[in-house]
């Protein structure tokens, strides 16, 4: 009989990429959400759900019965810290056998004292590590997906991109391979004391970025500098603060370190920035070939 697998966050971005994967792989799936209806519109009947709040003991109880593996994500907040370890300890109270943890990004964690987030998750990797259950700990750079949203916007509505990050390089990763990976680490019961830090292939600059988006949609691309990156509002007043800290690190460099963790675990390559922005800007790109195609006929 395969495992039962317990995947909290299941309805955020990446939550959402690990589910479909082990609903792919004909897994058995428990999800933990405050939003039963949208787990409903989002697997029909493929998973089974538990509505709850991770900050209830009780809904916590009752979504670890007879569970065998935890997919352990929670959204950056003043409780994140409470949450995972109180999810911990339900877990190992239920004879959880192994738990796949994200993480922050490592060089968050490695400048807990100037980052609030870095410091909550590094609380709960000691806490985990320290209950000496079966774990991974995936540390993901920053995405593609959410870190390049200004880029990709300003690229599809014919600005000039944001210049952000003091033109520091970052190797962005694909929210897709952490999924892999993560949903790897899931079936193998993968247990590693050093946490999985995942990043893309080659690290990127603003200026790198425009270079490619360039060649993609075929006019040229300037940076503004003055351009504050339009990244979306925060509800939670701790991710408000947390964010501008990430950019403070970033611009540092600190972001720019590539390593080999994805392909060594995986068998291929990352997902490259230069795959992630023509898929982004096809519609921008096919657009433009028609027009050039409709004035070759004119
Ligand atoms: N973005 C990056 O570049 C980056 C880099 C490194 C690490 N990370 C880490 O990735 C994580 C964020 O992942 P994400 O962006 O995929 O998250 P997200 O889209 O914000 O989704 C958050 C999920 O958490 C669930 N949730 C929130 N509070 C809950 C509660 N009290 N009880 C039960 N479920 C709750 C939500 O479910 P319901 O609303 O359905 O309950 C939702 O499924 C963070 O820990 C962050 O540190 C992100």
């Amino acid at each position: 009989m395969s495992s039962r697998i317990l995947v909290t966050g299941a309805t955020g971005k990446l939550g959402k990429l690990v589910t479909s994967r082990l609903i792919k792989n004909g897994d058995r799936i428990r999800v933990l959400t405050r939003r039963p209806d949208e787990a409903r519109r989002l697997w029909g009947g493929s998973v089974e759900i538990a509505g709850g709040d991770v900050g209830n003991p009780q809904s916590l109880r009752a979504s670890l019965q007879s569970i065998d593996r935890v997919f352990l994500l929670s959204p950056i907040s003043e409780s994140l810290a409470a949450h995972q370890i109180a999810l911990i300890d339900a877990a190992a109270d239920a004879s959880v056998q192994h738990i796949v943890k994200i993480s922050g990004s490592s060089w968050t964690i490695e400048n807990a004292h100037r980052s609030r987030a870095g410091a909550a998750h590094s609380k709960v990797e000691a806490y985990l590590f320290g209950r000496g259950l079966s774990h991974a700990v995936i540390r993901p750079n920053a995405w593609m997906q959410v870190s390049l949203a200004p880029v990709v916007a300003a690229a599809l509505a014919g600005r000039d991109l944001p210049g952000r990050y003091g033109g520091a390089a970052v190797s962005f990763i694909d929210f897709n391979d952490i999924a892999d990976v993560a949903v790897h680490a899931l079936r193998a019961g993968l247990h590693v004391s050093e946490p999985l830090v995942l990043t893309g292939g080659k690290a990127f600059t603003t200026s790198d970025i425009a270079g490619l988006v360039s060649t993609i949609l075929r006019r040229p691309v300037g940076i503004d500098t003055q351009a504050a990156a339009s990244s979306p509002g925060h509800d939670d007043a701790f991710a408000t603060l947390a964010v501008p800290e990430f950019g403070a690190l970033i611009a540092e460099g600190l972001a720019a370190p590539v390593t080999d963790t994805v392909e060594r675990i995986l068998g291929r390559k990352p997902v490259s920035v230069k795959r992630f922005l023509e898929q982004q800007l096809a519609p921008a790109r096919s657009a433009r070939e028609t027009a050039e195609g409709d004035l070759q006929w004119q």
